[in-house]
């Protein structure tokens, strides 16, 4: 006569034990994973619009700089990147608002308003008051911001990459 398959009282509970345990580590732990990961998943706005003050700030017609920084936040690093812009209001209320990072190898240039240019000491590379080149090695003009005025204040649109 064979004998049916069945617990002992020993096997009975190792098997409740060991599944109680299971359910117990999964109810604690994945919550906790859960949060352990969860910069990894985060994704930060790569576009902004950075407030850059009242139009009163910016004399007409004299880039003035503007300076702010910004923090990225990928994963578990955290960035902060600093950023330069030239402000210059125009007439009719509008403004240009263009990159201090020159277009040759990306030193900041500097506003001389004795020249009326943007000069980059690196490697002489001068601007026009519209961030064209007018000499040097820098291969194409400063970049050029977005911008809104609401309120008579400006704002700008920084994309990160
Ligand atoms: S980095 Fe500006 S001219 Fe070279």
């Amino acid at each position: 006569m064979a004998k049916s398959p069945s617990l002992n009282r020993r096997e009975f509970v190792t098997i409740v034990t060991a599944f109680l345990g299971t359910l117990m580590g999964a109810v604690v732990g994945l919550p906790a994973i859960g949060y352990m990961i969860s910069p990894a998943l985060k994704v930060q706005k790569k576009e902004a619009w950075i407030p850059a003050g009242s139009l009163e700030n910016y004399p007409e017609g004299v880039p003035t700089l503007f300076t702010f920084t910004r923090t990225q936040v990928n994963g578990w690093e955290k960035t902060v990147n600093s950023y330069g812009v030239y402000i210059t209001r125009k007439p009719g209320g509008k403004i240009q608002v263009l990159s201090n990072i020159c277009t040759h190898l990306s030193c900041r240039v500097n506003w001389k308003e004795d020249l009326k240019e943007y000069v980059c000491p690196c490697h002489d590379g001068h601007f026009d008051l519209d961030g064209e080149v007018t000499a040097g090695p820098p291969p194409r003009p400063l970049d050029r911001y977005e911008f809104k005025i609401e309120d008579g204040n400006a704002s700008i649109l920084l994309r990160e990459t």
